[in-house]
This record gives C-alpha cells, sequence and structure tokens, in this order.
C-alpha cells in the first residue's frame, strides 16, 4: 500500500528510519519518488505545497502530521472530499503539558522578577510568593490538549477553567461554552491559557478588548502578579500590538508566546525585547515520529479493517 509522505524540516532521514522500523508493509514515498500517481492511497503530510494533494485520485485518507490543520484550509485544491485526520497522539500531548505547566508555575512564582533580582545582585527580604490555590487558570479551547493540560494544573493545586464552543464534564474544572459565556469566563481568570484552533472564528480573538476583561490585580486576595497570557494555539488568534498596549496599561502583566501573527517573528518585533515576554520559537509541543508513526500506522489498519476515522477535521468548522 503505497503512502506519500510529506515533511518539509530537515528531519526526513529521521522519519524514514522510524518508517522503516515500524511501518510494515506500507511503501513510503516523497513526491519526488512517486511515478504513478494513481498508487497513492493515504497521504502523511504537514504543509504539503499548495495544490498537491489534489493530484491523487485514488486517495482514501490524509493524516496530517499534527495537530492544526489551518494551513490546510487556506489552500483552495485540498481535496475536502477526502477526509483529513490531524494528529492526536500521547507524546504530543505530553510536551504540550509540559510546556502549559512550567509557564504557568513560571508566572504563578513570577520567575521574571526573580530573575531581574539575581541579574541586579539584589536579595530581596520580603518576596511571599502566591500558591496555586489562590489562582485561577482559563484555558480557551478545552479540546484535547486543553484537557491534558487541566488535569495537571487541577493536580498542582490551580483553580481551573475552560473555554470551548460545547460545553465539557472534566472533574474540578468550570466549563464555559460560546461566546456568551466568554466574559465570565475572562472575569474569573488569571493565567490565559490559549490553545484555540485558527479559524475564521477565532483570529484575532485575543485582542485589547478581551485582556481587559481578565481578573485585575486589586480583585484578588494575594500578591500574584497577573493578568497573564500564555499562547501556545495559533499565533493568528493573537493581536500583537493589543499585546504590547495590553502590557503598558497593565490590562497584562507579562505574556508568554510560542506562536506569532507571522512566523518566524521579525526581528523589528517589540515583543522580543520586551521584558515582560517571553517567546519559544513554536516549540511547546512537536510531533515525534518514534511516537507518532505507531499513530499513523495503527490508524491505518483501523481504517482498513473498517473502523470509522478518529480525530477526523470538520472542515465546516475548520478544526
Ligand atoms: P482540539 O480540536 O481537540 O481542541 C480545540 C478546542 O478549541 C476545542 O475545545 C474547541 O471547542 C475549541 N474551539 C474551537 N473554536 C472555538 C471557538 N470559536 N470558540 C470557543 N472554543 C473554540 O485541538 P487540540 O487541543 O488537539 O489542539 C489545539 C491547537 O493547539 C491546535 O489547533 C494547534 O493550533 C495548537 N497546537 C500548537 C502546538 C505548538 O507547538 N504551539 C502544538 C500542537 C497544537 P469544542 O471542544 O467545543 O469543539
Ligand atoms: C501542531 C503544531 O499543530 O506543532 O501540531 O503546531
Amino acid at each position: 500500500m503505497a503512502v506519500l509522505f510529506y515533511l518539509d524540516d530537515g528531519r526526513t532521514d529521521w522519519w524514514r528510519e522510524v518508517f522503516r522500523a515500524e511501518a510494515g508493509g506500507l511503501e513510503i514515498l516523497e513526491i519526488d519518488e512517486i511515478d504513478d500517481k494513481t498508487a497513492i492511497e493515504y497521504a502523511f503530510v504537514w504543509q504539503p505545497p499548495a495544490g498537491e494533494l489534489a493530484k491523487y485520485p485514488n486517495l482514501k485518507a490524509i493524516f496530517y502530521l499534527g495537530a492544526g490543520v489551518d494551513d490546510v484550509l487556506n489552500d483552495p485544491d485540498w481535496p475536502r472530499a477526502i477526509p483529513l485526520v490531524r494528529l492526536v497522539d500521547d507524546n504530543l500531548t505530553a510536551r504540550m503539558v509540559e510546556y502549559i505547566t512550567l509557564h504557568c508555575l513560571m508566572s504563578l512564582r513570577d520567575q521574571s522578577a526573580l530573575d531581574a533580582l539575581q541579574a541586579a545582585k539584589r536579595w530581596q527580604e520580603d518576596i511571599f510568593p502566591a500558591t496555586a490555590a489562590d489562582v485561577r487558570v482559563g484555558i480557551m479551547g478545552f479540546g484535547v490538549l486543553g484537557q491534558a493540560c487541566s488535569k495537571i494544573l487541577c493536580g498542582l493545586g490551580f483553580q481551573v477553567a475552560g473555554w470551548s464552543t460545547r460545553k465539557k464534564s472534566v472533574a474540578g474544572v468550570t466549563s464555559f461554552a460560546g461566546d456568551g459565556e466568554l466574559p465570565d469566563f475572562l472575569e474569573g481568570t488569571d493565567i490565559l491559557v490559549s490553545l484555540l484552533p485558527l479559524t475564521e472564528a477565532t483570529r484575532g480573538i485575543l485582542d485589547l478588548e478581551l485582556f481587559r476583561q481578565l481578573r485585575r490585580a486589586r480583585q484578588r486576595p494575594d500578591q500574584f502578579n497577573g493578568p497573564v497570557l500564555i499562547n501556545a494555539g495559533r499565533g493568528g488568534t493573537q493581536k500583537e500590538s493589543d499585546i504590547v498596549a495590553a502590557l503598558a496599561e497593565g490590562a497584562l502583566y507579562s505574556a508568554t508566546l510560542d506562536v506569532f501573527e507571522s512566523e518566524p517573528l521579525p526581528a523589528s518585533s517589540p515583543l522580543w525585547g520586551h521584558p515582560q515576554v517571553r517567546i519559544s520559537p513554536h516549540c511547546a509541543s512537536v510531533t515525534d515520529p518514534r511516537f507518532a508513526v505507531q499513530r499513523l500506522v495503527r490508524n491505518i489498519r483501523d481504517f482498513e479493517a473498517g473502523k470509522g476515522l478518529e480525530n477526523a477535521v470538520d472542515y465546516g468548522r475548520g478544526y
């Protein structure tokens, strides 16, 4: 069974090595190795060239090598009649949980203030850090990744809420749904974590007006420095000029950003040098072939055995 493989990130050799060990009877081919396009039945792809997937008339399903599929939806020639399955994989999830937990704890303990004290060789006696039990984390985009993060954050003692399109029932978490419940969700949030997909409905949603609705310091019982934004969803959901404005007026105390309106983040961006902004280059989570290939092969076997496709993208919703 022939499978198209496309990933343009310099790690193709590693993937090939894992395919050799794990892909059983599947014949994995890159674009320039394919003589007969009609032989291709499946595709494993990440950001393929626009129009490419339309060239394979016998495709049965496309398996994306990442969780977010917004790039696909920009391709007018994408074969939308073919099911598209996004990557849901325990290791991808675990890596995101590590990132979000790390930055919630850094914010809880105001690590940037401690870094500044260290840089100044200053021993300040009166530090009394906030504790997780007093801090509310609100997760926008309460799907696979958001819910996994919520479990660890609850375990650490944070008060956790989730916001999604449809209500969720997750132990220990307050669920908010839809635009009507967004204000209530925001006014109870100290650390805003965004794990939203980029769709027409979420584009630019993280703006100044939204930041101004977060719980302000004067409403809090302790010394927590907030509100805080952590965005590891997609950069197109944020307005970066509004983040800078919100930091200036105090609607945000700090921001941790893994994703940007334009990637790579241009050198001219004021975010790079801002003392209250932490930047990571879209690596909050990554797809690791040692884990993902097993999942991809299992998906094909299950599909061939007549089982339904899990985690199929709803083209109408856009995620
Ligand atoms: P899911 O599809 O499982 O979750 C998406 C969540 O967003 C769902 O809860 C959904 O609601 C909610 N949502 C979507 N649109 C809206 C809206 N308009 N209003 C309110 N809620 C909305 O995706 P994952 O959790 O697997 O991944 C989330 C995103 O994380 C990916 O799309 C990708 O962009 C990003 N990502 C980033 C990575 C990084 O390294 N920075 C790595 C991996 C993923 P409902 O549940 O009701 O449908
Ligand atoms: C993803 C990503 O969507 O890495 O998987 O951003």
